[in-house]
């Protein structure tokens, strides 16, 4: 049987990203099987893969460790005896299977011969010379096989390597799959792949992240308060939070699609920074506790309170893959008292109140469109929060970001960016600066122009999906661009 690998496992054994592949199925560069590769078609495809060597394997986590946008570390997670052990045995079930295989074979060609001998004692001396011609030549190519045994691929031995050092999650009903290292829990390694698994407490209280196993083996990374009850048992009920994968695995679990499905929650939690970034912006990171974060999606917003009383409704700047370390870009010439309470007052450790999440900004996280994102002065901390979330998953055939500000602004996190751009191949940073306001006719003009710079760099903007934030008067000029260009998803989000 050749061996077929699903498009996540497929694209990290390559170093290339999983939209990346996709677009190479759609475009029959690559075939595919129920959504999965041939090895042997993958080999062909990346033929240069086999002189990484296993540094191939840590490619793709340490290029998200080079754009640092997790706070989480990338250090690769060692793998325990237990699983390997789990995973090494279901390894030598299968070379068991293949070598039963083999010998069905080795017995079917002497079935064979024997047939052919039986055939020609009984046939015209005609046929029977061609017959005895057939078993000469079989007997003497057999043994050739083994003069020269076939060169190992080495995308098999990668591949082997990468099954034991990972487990690969495949989720009913979504069809989502991430892989998992070491000890980490499935709901962690779900999170840290961008998938909106449902979950509350992240410490086995809830149970609001139990998920169905359909097959694999399983281990417990801590008791947990939550009990089942007998109907969950029988139909082998797991905690997500409290359980890591010791083989490959089968889950059915519930996902947030909407913003619909995610609760509002009410969290405390503590100033780790507030950091400005130039003379205009200031970077404001909140550190929750570890067993109440907060769960959103991407480019939503949050309520936050300070001083029991001063409250501003601000976009997540960071990505809900990393849900305890929440970043909020803040105006530090707004004069709002919340702005001025944390100007002049706020400490780290201070408590701030979150309410939320809010808004439906988001992402369509099961397509692969391409996707252009627009920001505007501090429009940037949803988009940032979005092109977080799409570089996790890579899903999307690729991105393109597009920053402008106005006269007196400053693309004030312009190293993150070109970090990301050093880091996936699939992203493109372009900046744009307005002179003057945008209610005049001359910057309009100028902004019309930069959108048609942007035009002639998707020629297939109608297969694109587009999200715009940034004040008022730039989100409806490029809306209104863009509804004429009829692109298939066009979401905005206004930031005054
Ligand atoms: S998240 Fe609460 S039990 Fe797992």
């Amino acid at each position: 049987m050749p061996r077929l690998l699903s498009l996540s496992r497929a694209a990290r054994l390559v170093g290339s990203t999983r939209g990346k592949l996709q677009k190479q199925v759609q475009d029959g560069e690559i075939a595919s099987f129920e959504g999965k590769v041939r090895l042997s078609d993958l080999h062909k495809l990346y033929p240069q893969a086999e002189v990484e060597d296993t540094a191939m394997l840590d490619r793709v986590e340490e290029i998200i460790e080079r754009a640092r946008f997790k706070a989480r570390s990338r250090t690769p997670l060692p793998t325990d005896k237990q699983s390997l052990l789990a995973r090494a045995t279901l390894l030598g079930d299968e070379l068991a299977l293949a070598k039963l295989d083999l010998n069905n074979y080795a017995f079917f060609i002497h079935k064979l011969k024997s047939r052919i001998n039986q055939l020609g004692e009984t046939s015209p001396a005609e046929t029977s010379e061609i017959l005895n011609k057939l078993t000469h030549w079989i007997e003497k190519e057999l043994p050739r096989i083994n003069d020269n045994p076939p060169q190992p691929n080495p995308l098999l031995v990668q591949d082997t390597m990468l099954r034991l050092i990972t487990a690969q999650i495949h989720v009913y009903p979504s069809g989502h799959e991430f892989l998992l290292e070491g000890n980490t829990t499935l709901l962690e390694a779900g999170l840290s792949a961008g998938f909106a698994l449902n979950y509350g407490c992240s410490n086995g209280n809830c149970g609001k992240c139990k998920a169905k196993l359909v097959s694999g083996q399983v281990k417990k990374t801590r008791n947990h308060d939550y009990s089942f009850s007998e109907a969950e048992k029988h139909q082998n009920y797991i905690l997500m939070c409290s359980h890591t994968a010791l083989t490959d695995l089968v889950i059915e679990a519930d996902e947030a699609g909407t913003s619909g499905d995610i609760p509002h929650q009410t969290i405390t939690a503590k100033v780790k920074k507030l950091e400005p970034i130039d003379s205009n912006v200031g970077v404001l990171n909140l550190k929750t506790p570890r067993t109440n974060r907060l769960r959103f999606l991407a480019g939503q917003r949050a309520n936050l309170t300070i001083n029991g009383s001063l409250s501003a409704e601000l976009p997540i700047a960071s990505c809900p893959c990393d849900d305890m370390n929440l970043q909020f870009h803040v105006s530090m010439n707004d004069d709002s008292a919340f702005i001025k309470h944390l100007l002049s007052n706020l400490k780290t450790n201070d408590e701030v109140s979150i309410d939320g999440p809010s808004g439906d900004f988001i992402l369509d996280d099961n397509a692969s469109n391409p996707v252009i994102l627009l920001a505007m002065n501090t429009g940037f901390a949803p988009i940032k929060s979005l092109a977080e979330h799409v570089l996790t998953l890579a899903h999307a055939e690729n991105i393109a970001l597009y920053w402008f500000v106005s006269e007196g602004q400053t693309h004030y996190l312009r190293n993150q960016c070109r970090a990301w751009v050093d880091a996936f191949d699939s992203l493109q940073y372009y900046e744009f600066s307005l002179a003057g306001k945008l209610s005049t006719q001359k910057t309009q003009n100028t902004l019309s122009e930069q959108l048609a710079t942007i035009k002639q760099q998707h020629p297939a903007l109608d297969n694109c999906h587009v999200y715009i934030a940034g004040n008022s008067e730039f989100v409806d000029q490029c809306a209104e661009f863009f509804n004429t260009e009829a692109v298939p998803r066009l979401l905005t989000e206004i930031i005054d």
